[in-house]
């Protein structure tokens, strides 16, 4: 298996070298247009590998022609937010950065599975679809499996448990608008909801919404951890025909009584890409919440059809 990673910043290189560690995959290739950024992150990673014991090889390069015949291809490339500025703030540079890079990845690589990581996620998503003319099933965005990392790591913070044992989930864009679900959430089986009062919960719920703000705020620009071992585990799902179920960021075509948008919900991810979208009954409250998400990301998303790409 070879998988590509565009962009070799913060998080396309920690993707690449997380990946690496799990050593499911025998090659990743890292590519920039800063081609020795990306060599020498690739090489630094490759020289972990006696160290870390892993075999997969990383190499470097500016030159689509190294990423020919790519099964994945994970787009991280682009410009991260400031602080001040919002996901939305960086369409008018990354969309072009996007198309472009899926148009030059399609031109040395049949039908391969597509992850978009870079922002605003889902209509970055809905351009990477829509230039790629691929089915849905195969390009979709990161962003829930993060965001629900958030809400977990703040939960098991104010429970005092291992983050291990807290199940979540989380729908909508990748956005303020975002919308985590205390009801169906578990910690290690007993519903959140009897272990922590409501006013904690909103509390947490209302930091996930703006975890990302808050690394930009402390860093001076976005997150790169998380958000890397987050691609790495979908790559890793559909390496692994694993069949996970995840929050990723999708074409919907009536699933939740949403068209035409692009949202986080949850899929179980396997070889083939996305197996199916799941869908769970949402009360009236939490309706409303995915409406407004949706209605965000829908005006977005007219943002980029007006710069005719
Ligand atoms: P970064 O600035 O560290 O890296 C971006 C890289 O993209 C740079 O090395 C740059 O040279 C490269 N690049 C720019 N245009 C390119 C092109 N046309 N072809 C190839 N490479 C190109 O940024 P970072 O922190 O890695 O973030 C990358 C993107 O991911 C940002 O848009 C950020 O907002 C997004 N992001 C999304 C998350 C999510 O949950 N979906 C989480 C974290 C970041
Ligand atoms: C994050 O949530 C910037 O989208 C990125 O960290």
């Amino acid at each position: 298996m070879k998988v590509t990673v565009v962009g070799a910043g913060n998080v396309g290189a920690t993707v690449a070298n997380v990946l690496a560690h799990k050593d499911i995959v025998n090659e990743v290739v890292l590519l920039d247009l800063k081609g020795d950024m990306a060599r020498g992150k690739a090489l630094d990673s490759w020289q972990q590998a006696p160290i870390d014991y892993y075999s997969t090889m990383l190499t470097g390069t500016e030159d689509y022609k190294d990423t020919a015949g790519s099964d994945i291809v994970v787009i991280t490339a682009g410009i991260p937010r400031k602080p001040g500025m919002s996901r939305d703030d960086l369409i008018s540079t990354n969309a072009k950065i996007v198309t472009s890079v899926v148009d030059s990845i399609l031109q040395h690589s049949d039908n391969p599975i597509i992850i978009i990581v870079s922002n605003p996620l889902d209509v970055m998503t809905y351009a990477a679809h829509a230039s790629s003319k691929m089915d849905k099933t195969r390009v979709f965005g990161m962003a829930g499996i993060l965001d629900t990392a958030r809400y977990r790591a703040f939960l098991a913070t104010a429970l005092k448990v291992s983050p291990k044992d807290i199940q979540a989930l989380l729908l909508g864009g990748h956005g303020d608008t975002m919308v985590p679900l205390p009801r169906y959430t578990t910690v290690a089986g007993i519903p959140v909801t009897e272990l922590l009062d409501m006013e904690t919960i909103d509390a947490i719920v209302e930091r996930t919404k703006k975890g990302g703000g808050e690394l930009v705020k402390l860093m001076g620009t976005s997150a790169w951890y998380a958000p890397g071992a987050a691609a790495a585990q979908m790559v890793e799902a559909i390496v692994k025909n694993e069949n996970r179920i995840f929050p990723c960021c999708v074409k919907l075509d009536g699933e939740y009584g949403q068209k035409d948008v692009y949202l986080g919900v949850p899929v179980k991810l396997n070889r083939n890409g996305i197996g199916e979208i799941i869908e769970i009954d949402l009360n009236d409250d939490e309706k409303a919440l995915l409406a407004d998400s949706s209605a965000h990301v829908k005006k977005v998303m007219d943002t980029f059809d007006g710069m005719n790409l």
